[in-house]
């Protein structure tokens, strides 16, 4: 295949949800469509149910270096398909929002019966700062789920993108028939005993054959008449266009465990999601069809067996092609790098791969040579951008427990945030380390990975910190005077950019109003990226 038709041939994306919503069901569906696994409950969930480190301790160690959960590549419908895991627990969401930006598109799914939950608002955000295009799953219809027209307006008004229902569900919960395909005009009903692949569809020519009435009964006919009418009046018609450039969503319905409705919407997505697009570098666009090859690292995956102190650095391909034992240029340390065993994640065997090509992930092996965020290319001297740190939401100063172990706290910490596991940030005068994170269990990882891997032991005490904001301004002197006047708040991120660690809400309302000239953001990558709320 030519570099053309091997992009064409690719969809790389992510299943996104509120924990318990499905993900891990239809993950699993689609991995049976895809022949990729055969019997259902292969997939692991990585949930976390108790909330405790053991407990991430243990699926970290289960999936080990191996990582082949990570990325799952399967065929279906003629198409390649790269599916990227993202964690189950809200505590490392950070980690989740770092692989969004390694996919072209995602499948957001919906509990039918919570609607729009607070971590799915966060993934959304996410996603629209890329207009990644988002094809949603309203999951759970043998429940006694909410009104679809009341998600789908949730949808819109909570997630601010316009929608467009592909399907239509007859009734919920007891007595939920099926769903209407309003595309191919079919319907297709609902056999709770049925938990294999076949459903049982029915074409009809349109609302008025009476089929509909035979099938469904009079009532729940009327209703679907109603209910597509309101729809066909209400709703744009689907677009491609507009979902590819981030700004509707198409929705379908079904029950990801009852495998229904769940063909429909892996159908729908190779049809219309997008092939590996064009990315953003700091010195413009790369096309992914541009021979010379380019990628970045977007996941760091340690090895936490101490003996083996390796990690596995994920690599998206953005363009050109890549090979097996061919020099790289490191753009961030200026080195060439050269790889003799990168691997994919066909199915669940690792295997060494010879070449690779855009949207693909493959694993590289790393002695310590990556940070989150770095690009590999053929010799050219851009970076990726639209990998953004998000400002973390609880803050710790990292105390020393054993001063004969300063050398190893130091080492530990920094490859540990290296890796993605939290955000180091730097106060002068006396180098005092402040920890960001997510979620608590993130500082309880940290700790028991720092004495167990590299025998330092450390507290975390708390401070007064609500937000780290990054600042940019049209006046430079009035940034530098307003960095020397609040030193006592200004930290260094890993990358030595100044940050104002606003003690509280109040104070970074009363600062932003002092400074008009100078703008904080709650986002590292401010100039592409549209901050958090
Ligand atoms: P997640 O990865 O998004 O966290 O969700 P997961 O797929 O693990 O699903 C969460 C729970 O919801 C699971 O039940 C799963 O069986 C159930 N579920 C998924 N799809 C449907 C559906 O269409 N209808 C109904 N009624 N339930 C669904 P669990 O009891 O928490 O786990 P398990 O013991 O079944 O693994």
């Amino acid at each position: 295949m030519s570099l053309h038709e091997e992009i064409e041939h690719r969809r790389t994306f992510a299943i996104i949800s509120h924990p318990d919503a499905g993900k891990t069901t239809l993950t699993e569906k689609f991995l049976l469509y895809g022949g990729a696994i055969q019997t259902a409950g292969a997939v692991k969930s990585n949930k976390i149910r108790r909330g405790a480190t053991s407990d991430f301790m243990e699926i970290e160690r289960q999936r080990g270096i191996s990582v082949s959960t990570s990325v799952m590549t399967f065929t279906y419908g003629g198409k390649s398909i790269n599916l990227l895991d993202t964690p189950g627990h809200r505590d490392f969401a950070e980690d989740t929002y770092r692989t969004l930006t390694a996919v072209d598109s995602v499948i957001l799914v919906i509990d039918c019966v919570k609607g729009v939950e607070a971590q799915t608002k966060r993934l959304m955000e996410v996603c629209r700062m890329r207009n990644t295009p988002v094809i949603v799953f309203i999951n759970k219809l043998d429940l006694e789920g909410r009104d679809a027209f009341d998600l789908l307006d949730e949808l819109e008004e909570k997630l601010s993108i316009k929608v467009r229902p592909m399907s239509w569900p007859i009734g919920i919960g007891a007595t939920f028939q099926g769903v209407y395909d309003l595309f191919s005009k079919g319907l297709r009903l609902f056999d709770p005993g049925k938990t294999k692949v076949e459903q049982i569809s029915r074409r009809i020519q349109d609302l008025s054959d009476p089929l509909l009435d035979d099938e469904l009964g009079e009532d729940a006919a009327i209703q679907l008449r109603g209910d597509i009418d309101l729809i066909e009046g209400v709703y744009d018609p689907f677009d491609k266009n507009a979902y590819q450039a981030g700004q509707i969503a198409p929705v379908f319905f079904g029950s990801a465990f009852n495998n229904f409705g769940v063909k429909e919407v892996l159908d729908a997505f190779v049809d219309i999601a997008p092939s590996p697009g064009p990315r953003q570098t700091d010195q413009g666009e790369v096309e992914p069809d541009d021979p010379k090859f380019s990628g970045f690292i977007f996941k760091i995956h340690a090895n936490l067996d101490p003996n083996h102190r390796d990690r596995i650095a994920f690599l998206r391909i953005c363009s050109g092609q890549f090979k097996r034992n061919t020099y790289y240029h490191h753009v961030r340390l200026n080195k060439q790098l050269r790889f003799a065993t990168p691997t994919n994640f066909l199915a669940s065997a690792k295997t060494i791969v010879e070449e690779a090509w855009p949207g693909d992930v493959i694993g590289l092996f790393d002695t310590g040579n990556f940070k989150i965020g770095d690009t590999l290319t053929e010799g050219a001297n851009f970076q990726f951008r639209g990998i953004p740190a998000f400002s973390p939401e609880l803050f710790r100063e990292l105390v020393n427990l054993d001063p004969m172990k300063t050398k190893q706290l130091d080492k530990g910490i920094r490859q540990l945030t290296d890796e993605g596991v939290a955000q180091l940030f730097t106060q002068q005068p006396g180098n005092k380390k402040i920890v960001g994170c997510v979620g608590e269990l993130q500082f309880e990882v940290i700790s028991y990975r720092l004495e167990h891997e590299y025998g330092a032991k450390c507290a975390f005490q708390q401070i007064a910190a609500h937000m780290a904001c990054w600042m940019t301004s049209t006046d430079e002197a009035a940034l530098d005077q307003f960095i020397r006047m609040k030193a006592q708040q200004i930290v260094q991120d890993k990358d030595d950019n100044p940050v104002f660690m606003a003690p509280s809400a109040y104070m970074l309302d009363l600062e932003k109003r002092n400074n008009p000239d100078i703008t904080f953001h709650t986002t590292s990558e401010f100039k592409t990226a549209v901050d958090r709320p």
